[in-house]
């Protein structure tokens, strides 16, 4: 799945303005349905130990949770996964957040939709979709992907989306072996009657990290990749709305990751644990509460681990005394965690992190080499070099 982060900006500006206490009400929850999932993706954003099947909340929980979330207030839920489409009971959920009057978007690879299901999932009052693509080619997104005709499959589906009427964002995960037909994917989604593309370059945290050096590109790649958002955004103004995500490595300011932690989204995991972001358990030594002990708006009140990086009165220098800690939040807690060691770091992605050049020359290094295979994930829990 893409940078979730990206995956909130549905959410319109002003809504953060119903703040109460010092971290508001969250605007929208990512429901991470299950951890099954049909492809393979090498930068798959999921833990490395996946939920079972047979731990992930059922039906009449997530109806539960869905309807706590809406007496919190919560605006938005975003049905992800792994492939949230392998849960058979996708459409009564859907049904059940529109009987609440929750937003919903479902995040999907498509390649489970039938045109029957689609229907139903309109029927069920699903108000936006929105689809990952590997590559503009076949055979190349096949690859990345591991799952063979997925690419056309896709295609399919994302017409039968505009045919239905719902709106369409293309999410094009961006890499060292793909950026070359960014173009081609921009493209694409125009031909798709798409109204948003997302170009995100992979974030390096769980199983993207496993693949680090296959994925990052060169800094002549970013600069060409700039060139090519900036030219097609005057171009196609009006038509596609294009969002774009630098990788970490070669910012020079940090993202501000999740809108700030425990700020303003939440993920649930598909066994119910409630998480301030779709990698918080790659931290080691954080406790996360579950909708199946406590109730949702205790957990956002109270979770020892939402409250952990909440806000700026943890941070060490240099972000204790920046100007700009109260507008990035000092970046990704999970990445300042895998690249330092410790949270509460500052997140080497900013040049004034005293790791932040060894970063950069990092990636240069990696980028010139020889890419590696991927290492491709499954949910067996097995990997596949290939
Ligand atoms: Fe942000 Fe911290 Fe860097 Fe300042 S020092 S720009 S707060 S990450
Ligand atoms: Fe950035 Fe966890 S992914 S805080």
């Amino acid at each position: 799945m893409s940078a979730p982060e990206d995956d909130f900006r549905l959410v319109g500006a002003g809504a953060g303005e119903r703040a109460e206490g010092s971290y508001g009400i969250p605007l929208a929850v990512l429901a991470e349905l299950t951890h099954r999932c049909p492809l393979q993706c090498p930068y798959c954003s999921n833990p490395l130990d996946l939920e079972a099947a047979g731990r992930e909340l059922d039906t009449a929980e997530w109806q539960r949770v869905m309807t706590e979330l809406a007496e919190m207030g919560v605006l938005q839920i975003h049905f992800s996964g792994g492939e949230p489409a392998v849960r058979k009971d996708l459409a009564a959920l859907v049904r059940h957040a529109t009987e609440v009057g929750l937003y919903s978007n479902l995040i999907t690879s498509a390649v489970m939709l039938s045109r029957d299901r689609l229907h139903a999932l309109a029927d069920a009052g699903l108000c936006h979709v929105q689809i990952s693509f590997q590559a503009a080619t076949a055979p190349l997104a096949d690859r990345v992907g591991g799952f063979r005709n997925g690419h056309a499959r896709k295609i399919e589906v994302a017409g039968w989306v505009r045919a239905l009427d719902l709106p369409l964002t293309v999410n094009a995960v961006m890499h060292r072996q793909n950026l070359h037909e960014l173009r081609a994917m921009i493209d694409m989604a125009v031909a798709l009657d798409a109204d948003r593309i997302e170009v995100a370059n992979v974030q390096y945290y769980g199983w993207a990290l496993r693949n680090r050096q296959a994925l990052m590109p060169t800094l002549e790649q970013l600069e060409e990749t700039t060139r090519i958002v900036e030219e097609a955004r005057a171009r196609l103004q009006g038509v596609l709305e294009i969002d774009y995500v630098i990788p970490d490595y070669y910012a020079l300011r940090p993202k501000q990751c999740m809108g700030g932690w425990g700020r303003q989204f939440f993920n649930i995991s598909p066994s119910g644990k409630v998480l301030p972001c779709h990698a918080a358990e790659t931290i080691t030594g954080l406790e996360f509460d579950s909708v199946r002990d406590r109730p949702l708006a205790w957990i956002w009140h109270h979770s020892e681990a939402l409250n952990r990086y909440r806000g700026t009165g943890w941070m060490k220098e240099p972000c204790r005394s920046c100007a700009h800690k109260e507008a990035d939040f000092g970046g990704c807690r999970c990445q300042a965690f895998a690249l330092t060691g410790d949270a509460a770091n500052t997140d080497p992605a900013c040049a004034l992190s005293p790791r932040h050049e060894d970063l950069f020359r990092l990636a240069l290094a990696e980028s010139a080499q020889e890419p590696p295979r991927f290492l491709y994930r499954n949910f067996s829990g097995g990997t596949v070099e290939a």
